[in-house]
């Protein structure tokens, strides 16, 4: 059984080209100085932070390097943890997303699966397929395209078809389109079955990468011309002038497993948030040594103690709700405890926020990840997966290697986090509760089988194997849907 975005895990392969060492600190200027700057974007605190470039700092030291040699220059950078993370996977001239081929090449042709004899045979076309792609991924929208996009399409249609002016046109919104497939497939879905549907429709996309919203144009606007098309790069972050009044579908399909994460420690002297310093000595000769060190830091950033508070609530662990007793009990506990790292998703409850406050009448269709085997160290944590060109003589060949720390490669991986599944739910439920007709009622979420054989149903004997074995069934169990 292969868990998709995770072929493999080497332990011993993992590269240790950057310095690193850890320390503990209970206060942290650097930090604070970042919190400061977001405190005042009180609307959306995180926004500002994700937007800006970081600040970069040169020491007088460095200064004068600088100064006697121009092909010298020393870079420094305090980043809270998903500042860094978010610089390494999106930062427009070195982050992984922005500057890899990330998506299919034309060139490579994805079988249709029902011409395949059994699991064994998926299984080895499925290793084959990873092996001829660098970077690129698969995921189920690729793999299973058109049918994994069209049960998403019928769940749409059935909602919309409920809506209760029936007379507005559809509006979706695609976040993070990837190649552009699942939109080319949604609007192929819709022309052929609900042409009067098709007519009206608008479909706008939130596209982070140039490179990917370049590639969304050419294929969405020549399959087609006729229908209101919006692709719009940048980063969902950034929607914050539009607010969208009409009853629309927000989708994500694969995205949030790539938002950055906070890395929070709780030990018995408090709890702290991560701090990653890094410095970059670059020369033009071409060396590079990269210097990264990570600290704790005393917690301080808002979106952190906002994100903190809040999952106090939502997961009824709020000290409000304990006795003093309790209280007491606890505290004496954790004396007695280990250490603990937390990775918490403080971007995609801002993610949340944002859909509760811009697109105030939305359903939401979201599938991702519910479990990602993973080396890197704490709960929840992310996979780090660079992929090596590996000796072959036939072919070129790619293998995945799973690093143990996200400060490895930086620019070179893909960092990708699972969700456990029942939180994300409660904290979509609290960030969206306060919207004007939201109903508790209309949120749920499937397992990715369980979705697929409600509104799938009709196209499931064009993925089954010659054996029964069917991959958009059985394939993916790691992965779940939050609809609403
Ligand atoms: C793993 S891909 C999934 C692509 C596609 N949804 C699929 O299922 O095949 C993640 C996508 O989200 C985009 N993305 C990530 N963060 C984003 C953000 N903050 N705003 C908009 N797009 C984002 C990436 O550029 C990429 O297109």
């Amino acid at each position: 059984m292969i868990l998709q975005k995770s072929l493999q895990i080497k332990k011993n392969n993992v590269f240790k080209t950057l310095s690193r060492y850890y320390s503990i600190s209970s206060s942290s200027s650097s930090s604070s100085s970042a919190s400061n700057k977001l405190s005042n974007d009180l609307q959306h605190p995180i926004l500002d932070k994700l937007k800006s470039k970081e600040t970069i700092k040169i020491d007088d030291k460095q200064r004068n390097k600088k100064n006697s040699n121009e092909n010298h220059l020393f870079k420094a950078k305090t980043q809270l943890m998903r500042d860094f993370i978010q610089d390494a996977l999106y930062n427009p001239k070195s982050g992984y997303f922005t500057t890899k081929e990330v998506i299919i090449p034309e060139n490579v042709q994805v079988k249709p699966l029902n011409s395949l004899a059994n699991f064994k045979e998926y299984n080895n076309y499925l290793h084959d397929l990873y092996g001829q792609l660098e970077h690129a991924w698969l995921t189920p929208v690729e793999l299973f395209k058109p049918y994994y996009s069209r049960a998403i399409s019928r769940y749409i249609v059935e909602k919309y078809s409920q809506q209760q002016h029936p007379d507005t046109p559809l509006k979706i919104y695609e976040i993070g389109a990837g190649s552009g497939t699942n939109a080319v497939s949604i609007l192929d879905f819709i022309k052929d079955n609900h042409p009067q549907i098709y007519e009206n429709m608008e479909y706008t996309i939130i596209e982070i990468s140039k490179l990917l919203a370049e590639k969304q144009v050419q294929r969405i606007k020549n399959k087609h011309p006729n229908v209101k098309i919006n692709i719009n790069n940048t980063s969902v972050f950034n929607w914050t002038k539009t607010m969208e009044e009409q009853e629309c579908f927000v989708v994500l399909t694969e995205v949030i497993d790539n938002l950055p994460h906070d890395k929070i420690t709780h030990s018995f002297n408090g709890s702290f948030e991560t701090v990653i310093h890094s410095t970059l000595e670059n020369s033009l000769s071409k060396n590079q040594k990269h210097l990264i060190r990570e600290e704790l830091s005393k917690i301080n950033d808002p979106v952190i103690i906002e994100y903190l508070e809040a999952e106090k609530i939502w997961s009824g662990k709020s000290d409000q709700d304990k006795s003093k007793l309790k209280q007491k009990l606890d505290n004496l506990l954790s004396m007695f405890k280990e250490d603990e790292s937390v990775w918490v998703p403080t971007v995609c409850f801002k993610l949340f926020q944002i859909l509760a406050k811009f697109f105030p009448r939305h359903h939401l269709v979201l599938a991702d990840f519910d479990y990602i085997p993973s080396i890197v160290k704490g709960k929840n944590s992310p996979t780090v997966q660079h992929k090596q060109r590996v000796k072959d003589q036939t072919q070129v060949k790619y293998e995945s290697i799973d690093l143990d720390d996200v400060t490895l490669e930086v620019g070179s991986c893909d960092i990708f986090f699972p969700y456990e599944w029942d939180q994300l739910y409660k904290m979509y439920c609290y960030t969206n509760k306060d919207r004007i007709g939201f109903d508790l009622a209309n949120v749920k979420t499937f397992k990715h089988k369980d979705f697929i054989k409600q509104y799938g149903q009709q196209d499931l004997h064009l993925t089954e194997t010659k054996s029964k074995y069917n991959p958009i069934l059985e394939d993916y169990k790691n992965m779940s849907f939050l609809i609403s």
